[in-house]
């Protein structure tokens, strides 16, 4: 029978807490005011935020919209914390918050409005999909301040800590395979494919090629963090991620020679949970081979995508860590990519696919001098070099696609690693 009844009081969407019952967010808590953005249909809503929410000042901003003007305003700008959008009127409320929650990162917290009052659906969204509060018309002022100032103030950041996009580790089965090209390039078409904000992570603290391949001049940041995990705050990300595209930031370093220090497994894995809560895809280069400090990468990946060449180190050391991440994960997760797959001198296809048990994942021919010439150019090589895009195409789907197919609701998709 279809749930239709209202909530009780403690899971009541839109009840004003009775007295006792939190009351509103404290002096203390509203010092930590994050910056909103409601998008809604109706004036008395809108006037109920304005007024409800006075004490965010300019940090609220209130627009005439609903789930697609919020779904556009987050592919293009993502610097708010808190989203209130109204999905009055939207017939597939599920399908369409999903879309927001492809281009919303996963540190925003995301209140829903709208006329639906029963328990089942407030559970739907709240408990299933990851919303942080859901409210059903008409709001009031009171309703507001009891239930979305503790979201707005910060009272609720211990549900975000759980939450995070997708890390996707790649590396090379040996030195030289095509690893930062990949990288660089997947990131570049996750952020087209998916709408979503990318996080590109270089661990090659010295000599790493991504920051080249995309003319940025990386600080001392990222060492620090790496090293001493306790300083690398939530402020790190800001002082050291550059904005090499309006969604894609690389975070890398630039160490001279002989001065790179003790990179810590604490440190790895604080540095990707602060990515974690930004971004929606964490695409991470790892070196080849990878450290001890950075393995819990590939435990945290939701994909690992592997480079190798047509050659025999290559497949050898190509199964060794796809047996190495399937021994630590339990999960076959590694994506194969056989890169400059007919290049003069290498393996024919038939060896390759012998050699690892079967065939690659996505194959890239090889792509001659202009690729390098990118590289010089500090141009991406997708927008030099035409045919790398459709190269790449069937590993992007795979990358973006198994997310979409399996997003059946928002929390989980975000709580998968
Ligand atoms: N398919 C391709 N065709 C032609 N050149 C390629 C291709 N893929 C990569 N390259 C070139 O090969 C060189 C090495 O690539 P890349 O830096 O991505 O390798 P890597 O695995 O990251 O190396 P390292 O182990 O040093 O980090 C670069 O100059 C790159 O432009
Ligand atoms: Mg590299």
């Amino acid at each position: 029978m279809p749930d239709h009844s209202l909530p009780a009081a403690a899971d009541a969407p839109g009840a004003a807490p009775g007295p006792g019952a939190g009351g509103g967010a404290s002096a203390a808590a509203l010092q930590n005011l994050a910056r909103t953005v409601a998008f809604v249909s109706d004036e008395t809503t809108a006037t109920a935020l304005r007024v409800g929410l006075i004490s965010l000042g300019e940090e609220l901003e209130v627009r005439k919209g609903d789930l697609r003007h919020a779904i556009r305003h987050f592919e293009r700008d993502a610097t708010a914390q808190v989203c209130i959008v109204d999905i009055e009127g939207i017939a597939d409320a599920q399908t369409a918050l999903e879309g927001l929650a492809h281009v919303c990162p996963p540190n925003v917290r995301v209140v829903v409005i709208g006329d639906n009052p029963g328990i089942g659906f407030y559970r739907m969204l709240v408990h299933g999909m990851g919303v942080s509060e859901y409210l059903y018309k008409p709001l009031t002022r009171d309703t507001v301040q009891q239930l979305l100032l503790p979201i707005v103030s910060g009272a609720s950041m211990g549900q975000r800590a759980q939450r995070g996009g997708s890390v996707i580790a790649v590396c090379g089965a040996r030195g030289g395979a095509g690893a930062t090209t990949l990288a660089v390039n997947v990131a570049l078409e996750l952020m087209d494919a998916s709408k979503g904000h990318i996080g590109l992570l270089d661990l090659h603290l010295q000599s790493g090629a991504a920051a080249a391949m995309l003319s940025a001049r990386p600080g001392p940041g990222l060492r620090i963090a790496l090293e001493d995990p306790d300083r690398a705050d939530s402020l790190f990300l800001d002082r050291t991620a550059i904005a090499v595209e309006p969604r894609l930031k690389l975070i890398a370093a630039e160490e001279a020679f002989g001065s790179a220090g003790e990179v810590s497994e604490a440190g790895v894995n604080r540095v990707a949970e602060l990515l974690r809560a930004r971004f929606n895809y964490v695409v991470v280069d790892l070196p080849a081979p990878t450290p001890p400090s950075m393995q819990c990468l590939f435990a945290m990946a939701r994909h690992v995508v592997l480079a190798m060449g047509p050659d025999i180190v290559s497949v050898r050391e190509a199964k060794a860590v796809r047996d190495f991440v399937r021994r630590l994960t339990g999960a076959d997760h590694v994506l194969t990519v056989l890169n400059r797959a007919d290049m003069k001198g290498g393996l024919p296809r038939e060896l390759v696919d012998k050699g690892l048990g079967r065939a690659p994942d996505a194959v890239v021919p090889d792509l001659g001098p202009r690729m390098l010439e990118a590289v010089n150019l500090g141009t991406p090589a997708i927008r030099h070099v035409r045919a790398l895009r459709g190269a790449l195409a069937p590993l992007v789907v795979e990358l973006s696609g198994v997310q979409r197919a399996a997003a059946a609701s928002w929390l989980p998709r975000w709580l998968r690693r």
